[in-house]
């Protein structure tokens, strides 16, 4: 019997599910259209990292427990959220995650995240929570938590990104996937992954993409991040538009769909949705009410870090202009405080910084990392060139793109990466455009620090430093 269910369900949902019925221009014909969309909308948003999928930089106290005894070692830390449910098992990482879902976000913070200006959360979330694939560790639970988060939201008048940040196999390798696996993104290596994340989203439009979420799901994100230069980028072109049919074909609300760039060139999904540049004709259709989105960091390259604040000032101006001038909407869906590498485990537990260039990066050490996230050690150019650094970045995705999405909205211990504590610190202007240094895209700072890198700083610092000493021998 339950065979017979299963091939009629596959008959019915399968073609859809998986892509074949390419025979319909993706209309459900009982639209409902979202109370807001993103051609009306002007993001300003925090993601809701570290929560529903775990991060160990983020909640660094969940995964210090493996830590804790004397004959511990870092090496025994898990270093994702796989490691963590399988080295603990079912019933006791279940237990630990509940406490944290419990705890890590509450009605309170959705009260907060608006009360500071903000319109909109992104929540990132694993395919685990909806359907795990054979054999997972991980577990399933953080739904009812999401569903929590958006009866929050709409109590307090934010829209919700449904964010699908992990996928089976891992789409870029990274902890924040859920499954990490440097420079091996082991998505496509399966076809039933791939299908397995077709299934997730369509479970997903099938339950967020109803008239009951119009006033507050504004958009659901297909897949967070996935590491194009080392994917097939055709799979992920045929990933994105296949979803993006299904999403039309189950949903009524007519929401948006976001797409993330797959760390392409900006312009590349013009040419892939809009000029339809090398698509077969099956895959051509009618895409509406999509958004690309775009994340931004300076500190994950030697070359980045290696720049003055005034070199990242002109960064974000071009960036941002950019942006402004592709065909579909676009935002920058993440983007942060961050300066240097050097919160512990940015990179991954077990991994040093390039900014000090410890194991595995090989380059000459930028500086120090001592201090990063204690404020007592700030000096005051660190405080000004954050605070330059935050709104260049408020002022031109604000008036260049659709906006902007900060990643984080907290963390247990950092500043850079820590919505709430960088207001609290005055590194993140209140109200939101209450700019201190930053007028339309210039430092109109009179003491501006000079415009030479960090390492030439460093260098300087080394020689004035030698000279002194010199000088003072004499
Ligand atoms: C394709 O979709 C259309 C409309 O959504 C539906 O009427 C048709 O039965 C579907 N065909 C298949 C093979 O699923
Ligand atoms: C989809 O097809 C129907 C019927 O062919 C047409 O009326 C409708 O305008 C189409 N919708 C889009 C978005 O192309
Ligand atoms: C060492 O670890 C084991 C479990 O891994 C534990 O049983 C033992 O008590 C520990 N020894 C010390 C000295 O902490
Ligand atoms: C983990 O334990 C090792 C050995 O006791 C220690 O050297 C290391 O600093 C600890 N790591 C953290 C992050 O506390
Ligand atoms: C919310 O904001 C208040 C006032 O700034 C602060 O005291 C409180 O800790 C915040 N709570 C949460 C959960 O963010
Ligand atoms: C994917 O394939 C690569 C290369 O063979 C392998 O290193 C990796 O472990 C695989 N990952 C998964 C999740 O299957
Ligand atoms: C990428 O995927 C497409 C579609 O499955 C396939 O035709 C192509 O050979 C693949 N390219 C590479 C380099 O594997
Ligand atoms: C349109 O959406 C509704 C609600 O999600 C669903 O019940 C219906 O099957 C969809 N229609 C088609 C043709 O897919
Ligand atoms: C389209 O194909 C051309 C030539 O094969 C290639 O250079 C270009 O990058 C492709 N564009 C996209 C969007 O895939
Ligand atoms: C869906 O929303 C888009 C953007 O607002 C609009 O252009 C389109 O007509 C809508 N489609 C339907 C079928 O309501
Ligand atoms: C703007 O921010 C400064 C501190 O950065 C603060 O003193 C001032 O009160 C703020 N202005 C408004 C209108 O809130
Ligand atoms: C902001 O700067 C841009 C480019 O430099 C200029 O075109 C625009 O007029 C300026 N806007 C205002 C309000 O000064």
């Amino acid at each position: 019997m339950i065979w017979v269910i299963q091939l009629i369900i596959v008959a019915v949902f399968g073609a859809q599910v998986f892509g074949f019925n390419i025979s319909t221009n993706g209309t459900n014909s009982t639209i409902i259209q979202a109370s807001i969309n993103s051609d009306n909308f002007q993001y300003k948003g925090v993601a809701l990292g570290g929560w529903l999928v775990l991060e160990p930089y983020i909640t660094p106290s969940l995964f210090l427990a493996f830590n804790a005894t004397a004959n511990t070692t870092e090496a025994d830390i898990p270093i994702d959220e796989y490691r963590y449910c399988e080295v603990l098992g079912t019933t006791e990482a279940k237990s630990r995650l509940e406490a944290h879902w419990n705890s890590w976000i509450t009605e309170q913070d959705f009260a907060n995240i608006s009360s500071v200006g903000l319109n909109m959360v992104r929540i990132p979330v694993g395919y685990w929570s909806f359907l795990k694939y054979p054999g997972d560790p991980y577990v399933k639970g953080a739904q009812n938590y999401l569903d929590d988060a958006i009866d929050w939201a709409k109590k307090y008048d934010l829209k919700v990104w449904i964010d699908l940040h992990g996928v089976p196999g891992s789409q870029n390798g990274f902890d924040n996937s859920g499954y990490r696996d440097i420079g091996y993104p082991g998505w496509q290596n399966k076809t039933s992954y791939v299908e397995h994340s077709y299934e997730v989203l369509h479970s997903i439009y099938s339950k967020y993409g109803t008239e009951s979420y119009r006033d507050t799901v504004i958009g659901i994100e297909v897949v967070n991040e996935p590491l194009g230069p080392l994917l097939n980028m055709t799979m992920v072109e045929q990933f994105y538009t296949t979803t993006y049919k299904d999403a039309r074909n189950t949903q009524t609300l007519n929401n948006t769909i976001v797409f993330h760039d797959a760390f392409q060139a900006l312009g590349y999904w013009d040419d892939v949705l809009v000029n339809k540049k090398n698509m077969t004709t099956s895959r051509r259709s009618q895409y509406y009410n999509i958004l690309v989105d775009h994340h931004h960091y300076e500190v994950f390259t030697v070359d980045g870090l290696n720049q003055s604040i005034g070199q990242h000032i002109t960064n974000i101006v071009n960036y941002a202009t950019d942006i402004g001038k592709e065909s579909i909407p676009a935002v920058v869906g993440e983007w942060s405080g961050a300066l240097t590498d050097c919160t512990p485990w940015l990179n991954g537990v077990g991994i040093g910084t390039r900014w000090e260039g410890t194991s595995p990066y090989k380059n000459k050490a930028l500086g120090k990392c001592a201090g990063v996230n204690n404020w007592s050690k700030w000096l005051l150019k660190d405080k000004k060139d954050h605070r330059k650094w935050i709104e260049i970045q408020l002022d031109q995705y604000g008036s260049k793109t659709k906006g902007w999405i900060f990643w984080c909205w907290k963390t247990e211990s950092t500043i850079e990466w820590d919505f709430q504590r960088l207001v609290q610190l005055d590194l993140m202007p209140q109200p939101l455009d209450n700019f201190t240094y930053i007028k339309n895209g210039t430092d109109t700072d009179p003491h501006k620090s000079g415009s030479i890198s960090r390492a030439a700083q460093l260098k300087w610092n080394l020689v004035i430093t030698a000279v002194l000493l010199v000088v003072s021998s004499v």
